[in-house]
């Protein structure tokens, strides 16, 4: 099967980018990361794209009047690209609902929590307040409302006793690392589907995150 056209957004540091590219490199990766492309010219993920080789793009959302036509610019610029897929990655800018409905099902996004638990900001500090025990993060593909839709991967991390949110996100960023690259995965080969708004997966990928997560952990 041909590889699938990818395009990564950013806002900032693109670590879960990162994490993209580098599963991207396996040759029998089901896509190919074909564009990077940021809102904001400093988006610090850019240079980590350009060094390795991959093309970039800018749209700068304040040269944009309107969110309609910042997605219309948007829209273009991946179609220009014969982007197929849409990851979405740490991308600060909430999307119109026409330019969701338009890529509707080809638009992935990853958020820090364990959805539908905290949508929107601060993720980490709001788990912590809940005092949940269990925290993590969610590979989701993308519908209007901000951080809902069929959710198509998680993984669970403890929340463990003097977490901060710093502490609590970096647990987390490790498990979106392992887990955004495995979802993409499955969406580019085409082993899920999506029925009632619910992902189906057909053919689960080998490595799977751990079955059972207990926390507090005792021992
Ligand atoms: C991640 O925690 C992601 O889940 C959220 O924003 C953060 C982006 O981090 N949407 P990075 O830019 O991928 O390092």
């Amino acid at each position: 099967m041909a590889r699938r056209k990818v395009a990564i957004l950013i806002s900032g540091r693109g670590s879960n980018m990162a994490a993209l590219i580098e599963a991207a490199r396996a040759t029998d990766y089901p896509a190919e990361i074909a564009l990077v492309l940021a809102n904001r010219p400093d988006a610090q993920g850019l240079d980590r794209a350009r060094e390795d080789g991959i093309g970039t793009a800018v749209v700068n959302s304040r040269e944009h009047k309107s969110r309609e036509a910042f997605d219309a610019a948007l829209d273009t610029t991946l179609k220009s690209a014969g982007i197929e897929l849409v990851c979405l990655a740490g991308f600060m800018r909430v999307l119109t609902a026409d330019f969701v409905n338009a890529w509707r099902d080809r638009l992935i996004n990853i958020h820090p929590s364990l959805l539908p638990l905290f949508p929107g900001l601060e993720t980490h500090a709001k788990a912590i307040a809940a005092g949940v025990k269990i925290h993590g993060c969610t590979v989701h593909l993308v519908r209007a409302e901000v951080d809902s839709g069929p959710i198509i991967m998680q993984a669970a991390v403890p929340v463990l006793l003097g977490d901060t949110p710093d502490t609590l996100a970096e647990r987390v960023l490790t498990a979106e690392h392992r887990i955004y690259p495995l979802a993409l995965s499955m969406v580019a080969d085409d082993s899920i589907r999506i029925v009632d708004e619910r992902v189906v997966v057909d053919d689960p990928p080998q490595e799977t995150p751990a079955q059972t997560v207990i926390s507090p952990l005792f021992g």
